[in-house]
């Protein structure tokens, strides 16, 4: 997908969320839109979730795709790595990726964005995994980073 057509389809999913947020402030019906757009709109997506911190476990929440871990080891793999830098994670080959946690081996790239509550309590992430290597770049990050201020307003 071409770096134009990729930002013209967030910049569209982005307009559809604001429509359909505007009477809908839960998170998890946020989470679980944002996923199914995503999923659905996105051709490479593979898998499109959230896991949130509770009780100091990054468990998974609301999500799209094939079954996934319920709970993630602690303090490795993408999820956690973007949970204590507090920044977005982009993996363009997963086998490159010390730690990484495969729940299914089909994942070959990925990225995490971190999701705060008022802009900065870090709440969980955004996972989302493709089948192909190098599915995401800085556009995905920014586009992310974006759509995630809808979920804890
Ligand atoms: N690969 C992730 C685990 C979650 S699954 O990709 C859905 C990680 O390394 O944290």
């Amino acid at each position: 997908m071409s770096s134009g057509y990729k930002e013209e389809r967030y910049l569209r999913i982005n307009r559809q969320l604001e429509k359909l947020f505007h009477d809908a402030a839960d998170p998890v019906s946020r989470m679980s839109t944002i996923n199914a757009l995503l999923y659905h709109k996105m051709q490479d997506f593979f898998w499109v979730g959230f896991y949130l911190l509770k009780e100091g476990e990054l468990r998974v929440g609301p999500y799209q795709g094939p079954l996934a871990c319920l709970v993630l080891a602690k303090n490795k793999g993408v999820c956690w790595t973007s949970i204590l830098q507090e920044r977005t994670i982009i993996v363009p080959d997963v086998e490159k990726f010390p730690g990484h946690i495969a729940c299914d081996p089909r994942s070959r790239s990925e990225i995490a964005v971190p999701v705060r509550k008022n802009t900065s309590e870090i709440l969980g992430v955004l996972d989302i995994d493709s089948r192909k290597t190098g599915c995401f770049d800085e556009i995905d990050a920014k586009c992310l980073e974006e759509i995630l201020h809808w979920v804890w307003v």
